[in-house]
């Protein structure tokens, strides 16, 4: 069967954006199904619906054991969890089946005490034989998922369902993938796997999820589900083939049909993205490959010197004993230097990361081994010895985050290392987990030194006769390491390049079973960890796998993209996915990670990557050096770009704590903003940041225009406030993009709080507040500025101030509850109409002053105002 997943891996690699390369096997529903029928009672329950079905084996040609055993008895339960989500679970009779365990890592399934009986959004209709459902939006009728007519496979190692979509729907989600964001006709293949980012390719994070824009509204919808799985997405339908499990779904109907509203439903489910302190929003640099400490203190020194704003250094594995977690090269990086280097960034108010692996190396004089295998907590072999596999030190074994010793291990391994150095945080990777043999590298291996992966490919066959002789763990009846129905797994066979599908987890649970939830467990750790170490201040993680909730733990980045241009085009899809992931904190490495990048793509790639929610160059080992200051252009595009995001430093965090508190995303599609304008439906060269601020980056090579698409409105030029449209429909205009510019347009209606740019977050944001009110065509505006300490992880306190813009006047308002006094000293009106502005009179008549406006053209500007920002006030203009 190993070889059948080979074939997929060719078959793959041929296709682009067709499924039709793809094999019948993945694309085809199963026509002869058997399919289910209602069997006895459908019962009220407290929360809905329980409906009995057995299997309509009565059915002409039905087939059964497709791929794996036919389960003949499922109860299918229908929940009303909220008006707007929609809990449906078809899982077998007996409850064998292995679902997404909830504890003890803060996985979802909420404790729900009343149900939405009245005024949902969503009707659940079915019919009986055979049996199939519909969700229906309440609001409109709109069919938004239906399974009658299309066959359900239940099999132990198999099972699919697909629903009637329309023709060219708008589907987005399904992931991790590298691909256009609106997702027509392919396979989405989910499970975790390390590859630098084919196009349509499996990778690192699992997300179930998709959402859909009909008519102009959205909904989503989500498939609670751990194991391994081919999602196919084609003109009238979406089909899920999963390898186990139940089918846990999740559904998401919100009454307002905004993109907004539904990124809040699904979160409510899967939890908040987490907070960022002020310093992770800064500009972040880091390579694989630096050589020595020297190298590292050189970059943020030269960076410095082409006043190139950086917050934060980051170090690669460069810096560990040959690899190892939790030590230093005693010899090009010395534990003295690293945590010099460290109280050097910080008196110069700057950050410090550095990488962390999950694997442990396999080594009897190593402490975080010894002490991990005297806790028992690594993953076994089904013969219960510990689990080998090789990443970078050589032979490894991997922490089980699911024993229960697993929090005490990882909390000292972790809260040692962090106070030792002095870090500000940690960057998880290679936690899919990645490991470079065919599963095991054989039990027992240990000590056994660095190997190289041309060695280890050698053993290949070795490692499989290992694989096969290994067995499966007690009690196991399933074909755990090749199951009839093998999924587009790029690596094809499931164990490639990760652990054993048979290895076994606390409680007996092989790996196959919770394969993709490794990463977020390992986020969940550390994240605690983190706060063990220091529960006043916001922990910084950065994550390469996810899955669903991730974002609550830690940020993303989308892994080893290429330094090529269709890389830079395809980030903001990938960031894009990652904001409805609910991963918030994302984005791609800038300049570019594979292959040697170019001044002309480095300089493009800063432009756009300096506004990614996280914005970070990193390189990889071997490929020429590619800092922003190396070349003119590059530095130059960087200082502006980045000037431009510390200006926006107070704006991205209001969004970021939008986010937090409500799940909405910080980057956003435009058709999400404007669903009603389908032109949109497929735009992903440009993004919004909030709702206010449109970017429309150069993404081909030798272009110095871009053809952009701007919503309804007017959007004004950010560099010269000149109004670029004024339109009621979607206009198309090529703008003027030489190299160092990236165009930028604000929206005329919004209010957007900003700083005096810096050189660091921390000088920024001890700069006042500045506010630009660009008017819309009533010549009004309004936003939101949200202010805390910007490090606490419980916030004492806050202010959370709306502006609005009306009739020549500015109110703010709201809640002025931040301890510290925050001042605005100026304020720029752009519109038509603000070009006659020329006094701005602060407070009442009794104590009021007049200030006079700097320049006029399109817009004004007042300054020197000294308001404190602790209370309610109006600006008067005139
Ligand atoms: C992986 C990571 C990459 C890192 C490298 C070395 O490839 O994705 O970002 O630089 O490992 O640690």
């Amino acid at each position: 069967m190993a070889k059948v997943s080979y074939i997929f891996v060719a078959i793959a690699l041929s296709f682009s954006a067709s499924v039709l390369g793809l094999t019948k096997e993945t694309y085809e529903i199963s026509s002869n199904a058997a399919g289910y029928m209602i069997n006895g009672q459908v019962e009220n329950t407290n929360a809905g619906l329980r409906i009995p079905l057995t299997l309509n084996s009565n059915q002409k040609n039905a087939a059964t054991n497709l791929y794996g055993k036919t389960i003949d008895n499922l109860i299918v339960n229908v929940e009303y969890e909220t008006e707007e989500r929609l809990h449906v679970k078809i899982s077998d009779a007996q409850n064998k089946q292995p679902v997404v365990p909830n504890s003890p890592l803060g996985l979802i399934r909420p404790n729900i005490t009343s149900y939405a009986f009245e005024n949902r959004n969503y009707d659940f209709e079915y019919t009986a034989k055979p049996f199939g459902f519909r969700v229906i939006r309440n609001s409109d009728k709109t069919i938004v998922f239906d399974t009658t007519n299309m066959p359900l496979v239940f099999e132990d190692q198999y099972l699919e369902l697909s629903t009637s979509i329309p023709k060219d729907a708008n589907i987005y989600g399904f992931g991790e993938v590298t691909a256009p964001f609106k997702r027509t006709s392919n396979v989405t293949t989910i499970w975790a796997r390390d590859k630098p980012d084919p196009f349509y390719g499996n990778i690192y994070g699992s997300h179930p999820y998709y959402s859909e824009v009909r008519d102009g509204k959205s909904h989503g919808v989500f498939l609670l589900s751990s194991h391994g799985m081919d999602v196919i997405t084609v003109d009238g339908r979406i089909t899920y083939k999963v390898i186990g499990g139940i089918l846990d779904f999740y559904f998401f109907v919100p009454k307002s049909g905004t993109a907004g509203d539904l990124s809040i439903a699904y979160t409510d489910l899967i939890g908040k993205p987490m907070m960022p302190a002020h310093w992770m929003l800064g500009w972040h640099h880091c390579r694989y490959g630096y050589h020595d400490i020297d190298a590292v203190e050189t970059v943020v020194k030269k960076y410095k010197e082409a006043n190139i704003p950086l917050q934060t250094a980051w170090i690669d594995i460069d810096y560990m004993d040959q690899y190892k977690d939790f030590t230093s090269d005693p010899v090009n990086f010395p534990i003295n230097r690293m945590v010099d280097f460290g109280k050097t960034l910080h008196e110069d108010g700057q950050s410090y990361v550095v990488m962390v692996d999950p694997a442990i190396s396999a080594n009897s004089t190593y402490e975080p081994y010894t002490r991990g295998v005297d806790m028992s907590v690594f993953i076994k072999n089904p013969d219960g010895t510990d689990y080998i596999g090789a990443v970078w030190p050589g032979y490894t074994v991997f922490p089980d985050w699911w024993h229960p010793n697993a929090t005490a291990y990882w909390e000292k391994e972790i809260i040692d290392w962090v106070n030792l150095l002095g870090v500000d945080g940690l960057w998880i990777d290679m936690n899919e987990p990645s490991s470079f043999c065919l599963g095991s590298c054989g039990s027992g291996k240990i000590n056994a030194g660095l190997q190289s992966q041309k060695v280890l490919d050698k053993e290949h066959a070795a490692q499989e006769a290992a694989l096969n002789a290994m067995g499966n763990p007690k009690g196991e009846t399933r074909n755990l390491l090749y199951p009839k129905y093998a999924i587009n797994n790029g690596a094809g066979n499931l164990s490639e390049h990760t652990v054993a599908t048979t290895a076994v987890h606390y409680g007996n649970v092989p790996h196959y079973d919770i394969h993709n939830l490794y990463g977020y467990a390992e986020s969940y750790h550390t994240r605690n960890a983190l706060i063990k170490h220091n529960d006043s201040i916001r922990p910084f993680i950065l994550t390469r796998s996810s899955f669903a909730g991730s974002g609550k733990y830690a940020g993303h980045w989308t892994g080893d993209n290429h330094s090529l241009w269709s890389y830079l085009k395809t980030s903001i899809a990938n960031v894009l996915n990652m904001q409805m992931f609910g991963i918030t904190y994302s984005g791609s490495d800038v300049c570019g990670f594979l292959e040697n990048t170019t001044e002309q793509l480095c300089t493009r790639w800063m432009e756009l990557g300096s506004f990614y929610p996280f914005a970070r160059n990193h390189n990889n080992k071997g490929q020429i050096d590619q800092e922003p200051y190396l070349w003119k252009s590059t530095a130059e595009a960087s200082r502006i770009a980045l000037n431009i995001r510390y200006t926006l430093l107070p704006y991205y965090y209001t969004l970021f704590e939008e986010s937090n508190r409500l799940g909405t995303g910080v980057w956003r599609p435009l058709f999400f903003e404007y669903p009603n304008y389908e032109e949109l439906s497929s735009n992903d060269v440009q993004v919004l940041l909030g709702s206010d601020i449109l970017i429309s980056p150069v993404l081909y090579e030798n272009a110095t225009t871009v053809d952009a698409q701007f919503p309804i409105g007017i959007w004004y030029d950010w560099y010269t406030h000149e109004v670029t449209v004024n339109n009621d429909a979607v206009t198309k205009v090529t703008l003027d993009a030489p190299l160092a510019h990236i165009p930028l347009h604000i929206r005329g209606g919004s209010i957007i709080p900003a700083k005096t740019p810096k050189y660091t977050v921390g000088e920024t944001y001890a700069t006042d507040y500045n506010l630009i009110i660009a008017l819309d065509n009533t010549g009004s505006a309004s936003g939101r500025l949200y202010i805390d300490d910007g490090e606490s992880l419980n916030v004492a306190s806050y202010s959370d101030i709306n502006f609005v813009y009306e009739n020549g006047q500015l109110q703010a308002s709201g809640k002025f509850g931040y301890s510290k006094p925050e001042k605005l000293s100026s304020v720029t009106i752009i519109g038509e109409k603000a070009s006659q502005l020329k006094t701005a009179t602060v407070g009442n008549t009794r104590a009021k002053k007049t200030y006079k406006s700097k320049h006029t053209g399109n817009s004004v500007v007042f300054e020197g105002f000294s308001i404190d920002l602790t209370q309610t006030f109006t600006i008067k203009f005139n």
